[in-house]
Order: structure tokens, then sequence, then C-alpha cells
């Protein structure tokens, strides 16, 4: 908090306690007009400067009423050009760089904090954050796994931080649309929703291409990072130093010590299950969000799941599910729909396109960012549906940064709250449980426990290397 400046410094830190007064401000023409004074300005640190790091910034950097005033990034280079991007937005040098976000988030006179770091690093950090109440916009997955979502929404709710969850497309008018267009009852009542993914490995830093050139040696078909795997030649050339300067134990933190190898490292850490969880978790916090909010299950889940998948060799360097179909059954009895609704997730499926499907009664429809399509043409004109048809008004927002520092300001519920993500996730983690045991799970949905399978119950969490534990 800005000790020199008491006016938002107050008022934000009373927030935690009273809301009116902060309605009052959120409410204000002046919240939105020209540039806050600084002393009223929602001071933010950002943690993680990779693909969506830089995204997530740019959105904070262009709301007037908050100030980027830190930046933090293990690797030196990225954490350079997060500070110079910050600074050369505000023409100033005021934007302080950490190497450890212990550091930053230590710091009282910051509000907020973005986290878009990989996913076996949320847990450790945004309980730590919770501990110096700082508000959150933590990016998606929750977590890697469902014990540490559940560590996440204790220190949340404990803390009474505000929390954003990266799941952006709630922002975006389609997706809203489509969600109204479902809750409203328009396609009568769902019986079947069908969310399709992305199937395979992406290269999405573009490393391939140099790590192959030092494989070449071997002469032949190069094999890909899904067939390669401990003890043979192709490994050996795999495994290299981690580049100087670069914080590996860091980077790794809680997750088992596994040499150096740069193509499971930027971004394409996802497809290792030592730090991702492949496409099905990358994604899930996406189409599997969407799906839950036309359902209205924001708060709910499947009582049981079954999943198949196909996976490359447990050790290879590439070992996430390449295909996978994950089957959700929600019970009425505890959705208190109407009736049960069975949801296919289903990842590199020619059958099940991209995007999120719901099929009901009395029609259907589709949404991804791609588009919005429905079994009623009527219901595609306009942004939103007409007023008569709108009985069900979903929370509205059209810039998920803006929606998270207006929450931040009412301390009222953002539009993707932590148990909101924890619950969209949920079918995901459970779906990729069900396809390393290889049996169908039983969910007690309100305790939050696999029943009657040990197993399967095993991987709700994961062993942390140490000395790195949650802080909640
Ligand atoms: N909402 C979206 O649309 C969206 C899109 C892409 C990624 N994501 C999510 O964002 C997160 C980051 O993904 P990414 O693709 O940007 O990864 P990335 O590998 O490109 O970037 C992560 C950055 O975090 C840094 N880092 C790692 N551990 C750190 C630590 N302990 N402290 C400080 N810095 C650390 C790395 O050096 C790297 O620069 C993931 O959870 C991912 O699922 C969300």
């Amino acid at each position: 908090m800005h000790s020199s400046l008491p006016y938002f410094a107050i008022s934000r830190r009373s927030f935690l306690k009273t809301t009116s007064a902060a309605a009052v401000f959120a409410a204000s023409p002046f919240a939105r007009a020209a540039r806050s004074p600084a002393s009223e300005r929602i001071t933010v640190g950002i943690i993680g400067w990779g693909m969506q790091g830089p995204n997530n910034t740019r959105g904070f950097l262009a709301q007037p009423d908050c100030q980027v005033v830190a930046a933090c990034d293990l690797d030196p280079k990225k954490l350079a050009a997060a500070a110079g991007t910050i600074n050369t937005h505000y023409g100033n040098t005021d934007c302080k760089a950490y190497h450890d976000y212990r550091e930053m988030i230590a710091r009282d006179d910051i509000d907020a904090i973005m986290i878009a770091i990989p996913d076996h690093w949320h847990a450790i950090v945004a309980t730590e954050a919770t501990r110096r109440k700082k508000d959150i916009y933590g990016e998606k997955p929750l977590a890697k796994t469902i014990a540490e979502q559940q560590a996440i929404v204790r220190a949340v709710e404990q803390s009474k931080i505000i929390w954003q969850t990266g799941s952006w497309q709630r922002s975006v008018a389609n997706f809203h649309k489509a969600a109204e267009i479902v809750r409203n009852g328009l396609i009568g009542t769902v019986t079947h929703v069908e969310v399709g993914l992305p199937g395979g490995h992406h290269d999405f830093p573009g490393t391939l291409p140099a790590f192959d050139k030092r494989l070449a040696a071997l002469g032949g078909k190069l094999p890909s990072p899904a067939e390669i795997v401990p003890g043979t030649p192709a490994w050996d050339l795999a495994v290299t130093a981690p580049p100087e300067g670069f914080d590996y134990d860091l980077w790794l933190g809680p997750s088992k010590m596994e040499p150096y190898i740069d193509v499971r490292v930027y971004q394409n850490w996802r497809w290792n299950s030592n730090t991702g969880g492949g496409q099905l978790l990358d994604w899930i916090g996406h189409h599997g969000d969407i799906a839950h909010w036309g359902l209205g299950f924001d708060l709910s889940g499947p009582s049981e799941v079954e999943a198949f998948g196909n996976f490359p060799p447990a050790n290879a360097i590439w070992n996430t599910a390449t295909k996978y179909t994950v089957e959700c059954t929600y019970r009425k009895e505890v959705t208190g729909y109407a009736n049960d609704v069975t949801m296919t997730i289903a990842g590199g499926s020619s059958a099940i396109p991209m995007g999120t499907k719901w099929i009901g009664s009395d029609g259907w429809v589709w949404v991804d960012r791609s588009g919005l399509d429905a079994s009623n043409p009527e219901w595609l004109k306009g942004d939103t549906l007409p007023d008569n048809l709108r009985k069900v008004r979903l929370i509205e927002s059209h810039q998920h940064q803006r929606n998270f520092l207006d929450s931040v300001k009412s301390r009222t519920p953002t539009i993707t709250p932590v148990e909101v993500a924890h619950h969209s996730t949920i079918p995901g983690h459970l779906g990729l449980i069900s396809m390393l045991v290889g049996r169908r799970l039983h969910w007690d949905v309100k305790k939050e426990q696999i029943l009657n399978d040990p197993e399967a119950s095993a991987l709700l969490t994961r062993p942390y290397r140490a000395p790195w534990k949650l802080s909640a």
C-alpha cells in the first residue's frame, strides 16, 4: 500500500471489512474516466512473463485506475522484457523487477497480483499471496491437482481476498449469450453436453526445430519428444545444461527433479505430467468452464467420470494424453436440475469439434472462439438475447481485467471466482485420474471425495519436492 498516498490505501483495507464505500466508488462515473490520481490506483504486481503474462498485463496497463508497480519472473531475460514493457508504457522507471515472487508479494504497497506461471506453481504462489492479503488474478486451471485447488479455495475464503480466474471467455459476448440461451431454457432441458478440446501436443514456443537439429546427429527418422525415453541416444542428446542464468531448480519448484530438456520447459511444460496436465487440463478451464456456466453448475459437479486416453510412454519427454474422451454424469439429485445430464469431453476427436455444445429437449447451442451457432437462427441475432427472453441474466463483463478491478473496489465476486474455477476444472482432473487408473470414478460432489478407490484418491494430490510447501 502507498504509505504516502492514504486515500485508496485506507479504503481498500477497509473494503475488506465493509463494502458500502467501495460500491459507491465503483459506481462513480469517475471510476472509469481519465487516469485516476496515483493515490487511488490499484497497485498490481505481475508474476510470469511467458505466453499469457504479457496478455494479462496489457489488459491491466490499459486501465486508468490501476498501476503495475512490480514484475517478477525467474528468467532474467523475461524479467527484463516485463519491466521494460511496463516502464515504457508508463514512461518512467517505477516498475521494480523481482526474481523471487516472495520478495514481491511481501511488499505492503501492492494491492493485487497477477499469476501467469506454469500450473505446477499455482497453488504455492496463490496461497502465499492470500496469506499476504493480495487480491489475485490467477490463471487457469486453478491448480495442478484437486487437493491444491481445495487449498486455494480455503485460503481465498479465509483471507476474504478477491479472486479472478483467467477463464476470460466469460467476458466475451458470444460465450455470455450462449450461456444465457441455455440458462433461459430456450433449448428446453439439457440432456447432453459436448466439450471439444484439442488433442496432441503443440510446440507453442517453436523450440522443436532447434531440438530436431540437435538430434539430427542420430541420422534416420527423428523421434518426436513423445517417443524419446531415458536410456536412448536421443534422450542423451535431448538433455542439456540449463541456459546460463536460468534458475532451473526454482523453475521446477515443488515438482520432481528431472534433467533439463528445453522442449519441456517454456510453454511446452504442458506436455509433461511433472509440470502440466496436457491439452485436457490446459483447456478444461475454458470450454469446460463455459459448459458449467450454461448449465448453472458453477458450484456442482459430476457424480461419475469415466475416461480413456492414448498416452505416450510414461517416461517420455512429452507424456500427456494425445487423444482422450471423458464421460461425465451429472445426477439430478446432486445438481438439482430437471434431469440427469451427461457430458462428453473429447480431445482430438473428429466427431466433436472445438467448443461447447449443449443439447436440450427443444434445440441446441454451440459456441467457440470461432463463432456461435444454434438450432434456432433467431437466437443468433444481436449481441444479446432480446429482453423478453432474458429472464435469467448472467453477470456481464466486457473485459476480464476490468471486471477484476471493479471487484477489487466493490469487494463483490468477479465473473470467475475461485470456487467456480475449482468446480469448472474438476471434470478434467477426475478425467485424467480415471484414465490413469483405468476405471470409472464415483465422485461425492459435496464432500469432494472419490468413493471407494484408494488408488484413484491418492492421485487427488501429489508429493512436493522439499523445501516447497503450501502456505495455507
Ligand atoms: N487464460 C488463457 O487464455 C491462457 C493462455 C495461455 C496460458 N495460460 C495459463 O497461464 C499460465 C502460464 O502459461 P504460459 O503459457 O504463459 O507459460 P510460459 O512457460 O510461457 O510462461 C511462464 C513464465 O513464468 C515464469 N516462471 C515460472 N515459474 C516461476 C516462478 N516460480 N516465479 C516467477 N516466474 C516463474 C517462467 O520463467 C516463464 O517466463 C498457465 O497456468 C497457463 O495455463 C492461460
